[in-house]
């Protein structure tokens, strides 16, 4: 089996805050990396590295000169970055939030953005000094002979660099965004385009979320590189680019939902409870049956097409007087990246427009949009559980594992209304209702479908997406990367 396995990625397992008399507190985060990693049992060794995010990080970096104690991380080995706080904003806000992210989910405003200049000059400077800081650190940290799990845009320059001081390493990248078509990837400095697609090149395999990401990419190496690719005929699929001498494999894991921890965290009382406030909330119509539900659950994010879904329900409400009163939208939409002025004005946005929709069609008992901002994840199983319908309506995404997740823990079963732009289309979309994200009138149409479904057919449906979004849980996905990337 494999020996040392080092895993990098901008956010990590833990973070910290910081009180007003300077104790640190430490909170844990799930995710599919969280749980894969778990894969390898707590005997291996392992160690994560990050990025100290906050002040609190900061600080519980120094502490310990990067290494966490174990009590704070569940017994994982964390080593933290303190990374310079410039050279970290012009990294993480600068390129990889307001630069990569906005390339690979298509979503300039083109006519006035993006403007490559001065500013973005340092940025990208701050960008490659943050990504060798990365590969620094693994090159210091990793044994002889060691794999190394390079995560998303943040650091697409790392496989690179540490092949270049550590020659011996097993290097993977994992992409969980979606990769820009070659057209739109074109947007980029051809300098930078092209040393993105080198950096990720430098791993021995680069993987994606879906077939058509890792396509995309393939085309993106040949458009920007002059790079060959070959292999679609392989019986494994795995597609080969090769450029200056080297053949970089990239292959395809769709990371699925984790079944056993859903469904048991989904039962706990805190979830029930939260259930009960929730029927409260969306009540019962005037004949006195429980109203039916819309649920999405999202971070308040650009890409996740929250306003657009909004519009879709006031479409739906006006088209269709007949479900006026007698369906509410809940909206959970997380704060993110806050720090970002567009993503400031979003979030406005999305209170905005579902006040407006709240004035056009409330009445005295019935509130059409329930929004909540605040995270809680058992209030979102709960809505999971619940839910009539899930709108996962992104403008394009790496996956979307709430598409995932809702049919795992349904009650009585959810009909699922689907961007076909997310990676979960790719294996969900034969028992989901698929829809153009930009498309208000076809949304609506399908919400509608959506509502109508009987019972025994949204049921059955739910049974045949929980075991699509099951094939590959966390553990597993993250034992085939380790897998192939030890498979010549
Ligand atoms: C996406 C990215 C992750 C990132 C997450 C949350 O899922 O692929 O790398 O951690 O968004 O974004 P944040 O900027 O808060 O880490």
């Amino acid at each position: 089996m494999v020996s040392q396995v080092l895993v990098a990625s901008n956010r990590g397992p833990v973070s910290y805050s910081v009180a007003e008399d300077g104790t640190l507190t430490a909170k844990r985060g799930g995710g599919g990396l969280v749980s894969g990693l778990s894969a390898i049992g707590q005997d291996a060794d392992a160690v994560w590295v990050c990025a100290a995010l906050t002040e609190g990080d900061r600080a519980a970096a120094r502490r310990a000169d990067g290494a966490l104690p174990a009590e704070d991380t569940g017994g994982q080995r964390v080593r933290m970055l303190d990374i310079d706080a410039d050279t970290f904003a012009g990294a993480y806000n600068g390129v990889a939030n307001s630069v990569l992210w906005f390339v690979h989910h298509l979503l300039y405003q083109t006519p006035l953005e993006p403007v490559f200049d001065t500013e973005f000059e340092r940025q990208w400077a701050a960008y490659e000094a943050y990504n060798a800081a990365f590969a620094d650190a693994l090159a210091g940290d990793a044994e002889q002979g060691a794999t190394v799990m390079v995560q998303d845009y943040h650091l697409t320059l790392v496989p690179a660099l540490l092949r270049e001081r550590r020659p011996d390493l097993r290097i993977g990248h994992f992409s969980h965004t979606p990769w820009a078509p070659a057209d739109y990837y074109r947007l980029l400095p051809d300098a930078v385009a092209a040393d993105v697609l080198r950096g990720v090149l430098g791993a021995d395999r680069a993987a994606f979320l879906t077939r058509r990401w890792a396509e995309a990419f393939a085309a993106c190496c040949a458009d920007m590189l002059g790079a060959r690719v070959d292999g679609a005929d392989r019986p494994d699929g795995e597609l080969r680019v090769t450029h200056a001498g080297r053949t970089t494999r990239i292959g395809v894991h769709g990371l699925g939902a984790d079944a056993g921890f859903l469904r048991e965290r989904a039962h706990r009382d805190d979830v029930a409870e939260r259930m009960a406030a929730l029927r409260e909330q969306i009540g019962t119509d005037d004949s006195g049956a429980s109203r039916r539900t819309i649920v999405r659950v999202d971070r308040t994010e650009l890409s996740k097409n929250i306003v657009r879904g909004l519009h879709a329900f006031r479409r739906l409400l006006r088209d269709r007087p007949e479900w006026r009163d007698r369906v509410v939208h809940v909206a959970f939409a997380y704060p993110s990246r806050q720090d970002l002025a567009v993503y400031r004005r979003y979030t406005e946005e999305v209170a905005r427009v579902a006040d407006e929709v709240n004035a056009e069609f409330g009445t005295a008992s019935w509130t059409p949009v329930v929004l909540h901002v605040k995270d809680d994840f058992a209030r979102s199983l709960a809505a999971y559980r619940l839910a009539d319908v899930a709108l996962v309506n992104p403008i394009r995404d790496g996956m979307n594992l709430v598409a995932k997740e809702v049919p795992v823990v349904s009650d009585a079963g959810c009909a699922l209304v689907l961007s076909r732009e997310a990676g979960a289309a790719a294996e969900l979309a034969q028992d989901a209702l698929p829809v153009n994200p930009y498309d208000i009138a076809g949304t609506a149409a399908a919400l509608h479908t959506a509502l109508a479904m009987p019972f025994e057919e949204r049921a059955a449906r739910t049974e045949r997406l929980a075991a699509a979004a099951t094939a590959l849980p966390p553990q597993a996905w993250f034992l085939a990367q380790l897998d192939a990337l030890h498979t010549p």
